[in-house]
């Protein structure tokens, strides 16, 4: 039976039904939010101006695949994996499979980077975010201080790769540089401000990580060892190396872990200043001598 043709509104009302259905009453889960960024990939639109377009017809071919990627949402992947980017810090970053999926926890490392430079006057100050990624963290920094130079690195060259690409895709290029490391062997240089995402999940916690997470997010962005601090303990001694003197680092770690990053980093000489993320947690600590 031939169906008559629908509009993009009601197909988005189909796919939030759909998922809805599927989901029950999790609250967690956001269908409507979600039928429309998957609406969007299918038509090959812009999600933000979607519902301008509400009232014109779809063909049947993006009906089906709007449907085919309902199914794979329902299964598990998350949206930002099926569109291929996620919006942080109000741009679009693209993913690949060797990069995190960008949390909004981490704007609170971006924010406090920005209010630091600002405060200190540092109109060119230079950079370094270890475990890019995205390339998120540095990319959102330097798209607010218009005088700073910044240096990504990641263990992952398809994360240094699918930087390098954002740094491009929002006209960063000529003030930005990507390179494949292992933290900081093999980096010299005196940069200003150190930003840091290590992966922080530890080893009770990370057998228990939903399948959006632990099925489509690296291993290598994730694992922070038995108690989450390996990475945080390769880092900081090396930390006096790397900055300029007066210059500042800040990391982002777990939500209970900041007593545990706190006693590490003072051990090393530096004075941590907490930073609670939106909903109220200690997610990130500025080091200052
Ligand atoms: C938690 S993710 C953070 C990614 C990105 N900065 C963000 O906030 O979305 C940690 C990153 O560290 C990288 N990484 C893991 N081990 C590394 C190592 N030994 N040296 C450098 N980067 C590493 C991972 O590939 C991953 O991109």
């Amino acid at each position: 039976m031939i169906e008559p043709p629908i509009t993009i509104a009601a197909l988005r009302r189909r796919i939030a039904n759909q998922l809805r259905a599927g989901w029950g009453d999790d609250s967690a889960q956001r269908p409507a939010l979600d039928a429309k960024l998957l609406v969007a990939h299918a038509l090959g639109a812009d999600a933000q101006n979607l519902t301008l377009r509400d009232d014109e017809t779809v063909p049947d071919h993006v009906v089906l695949a709007a449907e085919a990627l309902a199914r794979r949402r329902f299964r598990g992947e998350p949206v930002a994996r099926i569109v291929g980017e996620r919006e942080f810090w109000g741009l679009s970053f693209q993913l690949s499979p060797g990069t995190l999926v960008p949390r909004p926890d981490s704007e609170t490392v971006v924010e406090a980077a920005v209010a630091e430079i600002r405060r200190r006057g540092l109109e060119r100050p230079a950079v370094i975010d270890l475990g890019t990624g995205s390339g998120c963290i540095l990319l959102a920094t330097l798209s607010e201080v218009p005088g700073a130079f910044g240096v990504g690195t990641d263990r992952s060259e398809d994360a240094v790769r699918t930087a390098r690409r954002n740094a491009a895709r929002f006209g960063l290029e000529n003030r930005s540089a990507f390179a494949v490391a292992d933290w900081t062997a093999a980096i010299g240089g005196a940069f200003d401000v150190i930003l840091s995402n290590p992966p922080y999940v530890d080893g009770d916690d990370l057998p228990a990580l939903p399948v959006e997470v632990i099925h489509h997010d690296p291993r290598l962005a994730l694992d922070g060892g038995a108690d989450g601090l390996d990475h945080y303990r390769k880092i900081v001694p090396e930390l006096g190396r790397l900055l300029k003197p007066g210059g500042f680092a800040i990391f982002e770690f777990g939500y209970r872990q900041a007593a545990m990053f706190s006693a590490l980093a003072r051990a090393h000489g530096w004075s941590p200043t907490l930073l609670r993320d939106l909903p109220g947690h200690d997610r990130a600590a500025v080091l200052t001598r």
